[in-house]
């Protein structure tokens, strides 16, 4: 027999692991709704040059897209910014700004698959689009954070790395660096981590020899870890005028998240400059503390997208986290939730005329909203208990005959076994009982 297997990096959601996921999702969900975020979709499948030349090389390099029936090339959608950006830039006219938005889907990346990387993944992303003052970042960093603290996730298990490419701009701009130098140091510092001293390799095919002085430079600001360290190395009250205006925006966006009580979460890292092409301020990056999982989650601001998108200028930023590590993060800390897919409810069936009188009741309980289950198909009493006690159910219906004469059900709490007779007219108020209590 010919054996079918996902195809690599693709999954399958077995009932346990779709409960799992169908929790992450209620509470993220829960959490968005609060912070007065509201929910959108998009197609999966969008025209290819949605995403040329916006999301970046790597993504771009990562597409799974095709020609269509209709000549069209197309792509499975590997990310969301693109296509919020279109919906809003559309709209932008009448929506109410600022304009809070999120959402749960998935999405494919033909990416070299390790621990905590698919090919096909869940983002919850939530965006804000029309405030150009970093009010938007305190907003979504809270937000970012409670997605984790939800959970039971705590300081000591997840931090969000706060980083800043314009002040990467200001810094190698005052290096003396042209823009084709910078744009491609930027890329060297985002993969530096990763890559070590090989992240420089295209710099230094492209523009020769990193000087030993402007490296020292680069990794110097590249540890940063601090907001002192931070102003220090851009001059402290030498600074110029637009770097005093950036370090203004820092300390309002560190002292709203201090007032909100998340300093904690938060840490100063020049570190992250992110590799996606259309970030232009604030980047995030959510880690594990541990460092044993790749990124939990990463944002910034992209204040020029839906503009070059076809839409009006209009400053936006958001995050996405992915359900991948986030789902191993929760499995590692034990707060991965218990799943029960148990019953309310079992009815042991006697019979076929049993089975008439039991089924008017289990259509009842059911519309009520309790989980009732029964055998499909007539089978042992024996059987019957047995299977009563393997489904979890708290309660067993028992519909024998006898009983049914004299218009009255047994009902048998399945925890301490003991067993009742209760009036067949009325077996919704029994269960009802049963389960609120006198
Ligand atoms: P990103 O950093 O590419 O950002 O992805 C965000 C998160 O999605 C990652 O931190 C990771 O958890 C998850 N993720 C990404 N690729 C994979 C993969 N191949 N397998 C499993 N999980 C993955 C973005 O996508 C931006 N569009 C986020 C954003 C929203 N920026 C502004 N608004």
């Amino acid at each position: 027999m010919a054996s079918f297997q996902t195809l690599p990096g693709f999954r399958d959601f077995y009932p346990e692991d779709l409960a799992k996921r169908t929790h992450i999702f209620r509470v993220w969900r829960q959490t968005a709704a609060a912070f007065g975020f509201v929910e959108y979709d998009t197609p999966v499948l969008e025209p290819l040059d949605l995403y040329r030349a916006k999301s970046g090389d790597e993504i771009e390099g990562q597409l799974f897209s095709f020609t269509d029936k209709g000549d069209r090339q197309v792509a499975l959608r590997p990310e969301m910014t693109p296509s919020v950006c279109r919906l809003v830039g559309e709209r932008a006219g009448s929506l109410k700004r600022p304009i809070k938005w999120f959402s749960i889907a998935e999405f494919y990346r033909y990416e070299r698959m390790q621990r905590g990387r698919g090919r096909c993944f869940f983002q919850l992303n939530a965006d804000v689009f029309g405030e150009a003052g970093s009010e938007a970042e305190i907003e979504l960093v809270a937000l970012l954070v409670q997605c984790h603290r939800a959970f039971g996730l705590t300081e000591a298990d997840f931090y969000v790395r706060l980083s800043d490419r314009t002040l990467w701009l200001h810094y190698l701009g005052s290096l003396g660096l042209d823009e084709g130098r910078i744009r491609m140091l930027l890329t060297a510092v985002d993969r530096f981590e990763k890559q070590g001293d090989d992240a420089f390799a295209p710099y230094v095919s492209a523009h020769g020899e990193l000087p030993a002085e402007l490296k020292a430079k680069l990794l110097a600001f590249l540890g940063i870890r601090s907001f002192e360290a931070l102003e220090a190395a851009l001059g402290g009250t030498a600074a110029t005028p637009a770097i005093a205006a950036r370090l203004a925006d820092w300390r309002k966006l560190l002292g709203g998240l201090e007032s909100m009580g998340l300093s904690r979460f938060v840490q100063v890292d020049l570190g992250v400059v992110r590799g996606l092409a259309y970030y232009t301020g604030f980047v995030f990056e959510a880690f594990d503390r541990k460092g044993e999982l790749r990124a939990l989650a990463g944002g910034g601001r992209y204040d020029d997208l839906v503009a070059k998108l076809g839409g009006p200028d209009l400053p936006a930023v958001g995050f996405a986290i992915g359900d991948m590590t986030f789902s191993l993060l929760l499995q590692e800390r034990g707060l991965a939730p218990q799943i029960s897919h148990a019953p309310d409810v079992y009815c042991v069936i006697g019979g076929e005329a049993e089975r008439r009188a039991a089924f008017g009741d289990i259509q009842r309980l059911r519309t009520a909203g309790f989980k009732v289950e029964y055998p499909l198909r007539e089978v042992a009493f024996g059987k019957q208990f047995k299977a009563a006690a393997d489904s979890g159910a708290k309660v067993a219906l028992i519909y024998g005959s006898d009983e049914l004469a004299r218009g009255v059900v047994k009902l048998r709490d399945l925890a301490d076994r003991t067993e009742r007779e209760v009036p067949a007219a009325d077996i919704e108020a029994s269960v009802r009982g049963f389960f609120e209590g006198p």
